[in-house]
């Protein structure tokens, strides 16, 4: 039964009987061997998707928003405040409401898919849209909340990054051991710092041997990691990972030399083609931001950097494919329309 992460990790986590739990039963997600993509590979490699889309807002944000929400009403906060391309503010909109305090989100105006909108405004947030981007946006949370009695909620609040690796405690949990590779896209680095931190606590308590080589991906048109520098405008269509300037960008570059792993960049297009392979050849549904974990993976194989040895990768589907509805549609082909007659249809479907 899925309790929520606080309940299941509590002996990894920062919590006392003083903390109040806001708990939506985040966590316990699947993780389902994608065998129709590893068959496609060139070499054996067996991809697993841990699929972070069935949390309760849609996103791996709820793992660590169940704790930072929790941690701030323990404080006597009176509201938390982030800065979001959408998973963030949707989630902290969630755990915010479910605790009876107030949640303010700052977005870039234009740029956050229309699900995760849908979500903030729903559940009761504040939401305010800047002329900017990501980056100015988080840069205007860390300024307002720094002066007023506001939690900031973004993964620059530690609390996001201990309960965020409880997904690394899960999956080792779920495989029985480590994966060899542990691959995810990287926005504001903030998830990336949090697995391996999990995989290292797991191994420090014995639970696990050996650490995973940690694989990350920035879209190309927002790749500063990749490129050692703050990219100014980023642009892609994984809107999730739209950042130029990451909070975690050291820590991110530390988890990636620690574990011998890379931070590599996909291409939008790669993105797309990883997207429609997960949605049409595994039955799994997931954002655009998501698929890029996905097109690396691919990527890496096309180069041989897998190698011809058995090996395994988790693959991290961040957030659910219905939280950006526009660009599912965008990529397929629209219903026809049709009159409401047997022979008609039954001529349309070829028989
Ligand atoms: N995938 C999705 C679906 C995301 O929403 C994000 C980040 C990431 C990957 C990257 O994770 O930032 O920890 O490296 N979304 C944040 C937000 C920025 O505001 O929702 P990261």
């Amino acid at each position: 039964m899925k309790k929520g992460i606080i309940h299941t990790y509590r002996e990894y986590l920062p919590v006392t009987d003083q903390t109040p739990v806001i708990s939506l039963q985040e966590g316990g997600t699947p993780l389902i061997h994608a065998k129709n993509l590893s068959a496609q590979l060139k070499s054996p490699l067996s991809v697993y998707l841990k699929c972070e889309g069935m949390n309760p807002s849609g996103s791996f944000k709820d793992r660590g928003m169940t704790l930072a929400v929790s941690k701030a009403l323990e404080k006597g906060a009176k509201a938390v405040m982030c800065a979001s391309t959408g998973n963030t503010s949707a989630s902290a909109a969630a755990y915010a409401a479910k605790s009876g305090i107030k949640c303010v989100v700052i977005i870039p105006e234009g740029n956050i898919a229309l699900g995760k909108l849908s979500q903030a405004l729903v559940h009761g947030a504040q939401v305010i849209s800047i002329k900017g981007n990501f980056d100015d946006a988080l840069r205007i949370a860390r300024e307002v909340t720094g002066g007023f009695p506001i939690e900031l909620v973004n993964s620059i609040n530690p609390y996001r990054i201990e309960g965020q690796k409880t997904g690394a405690f899960e999956i080792c949990d779920q495989l029985g051991k480590a994966p060899d590779y542990h691959v995810l896209p990287v926005g504001n680095a903030g998830n990336i710092t949090a697995y391996w931190k999990g995989y290292k606590e797991y191994r420090d308590k014995g639970r696990i041997k050996e650490l995973p080589v940690m694989l990350g991906f920035q879209s190309a048109g927002a790749a500063p990691i990749v490129l050692g520098k703050v990219v100014k405008n980023p642009r892609t269509i994984a809107t999730a990972i739209r950042i130029g300037n990451p909070a975690g960008w050291k820590q991110a570059e530390e988890a990636r030399d620690e574990s011998k792993g890379l931070i590599d960049s996909v291409t939008d297009d790669e993105i797309i083609e990883a997207y429609k392979l997960l949605a049409k050849s595994e039955g799994v549904f997931c954002e655009p931001a998501s698929a890029a974990a996905v097109a690396g993976i691919i990527k890496k194989d096309r180069e041989g950097y897998f190698g011809s040895e058995r090996k395994t990768a988790v693959a991290v589907l961040t957030g659910h494919g219905l939280k950006d509805p526009d660009r599912a549609i965008g990529v397929s082909e629209l219903p026809v329309s049709l009159a409401a007659n047997v022979e008609t249809i039954a001529q349309a479907i070829g028989f």
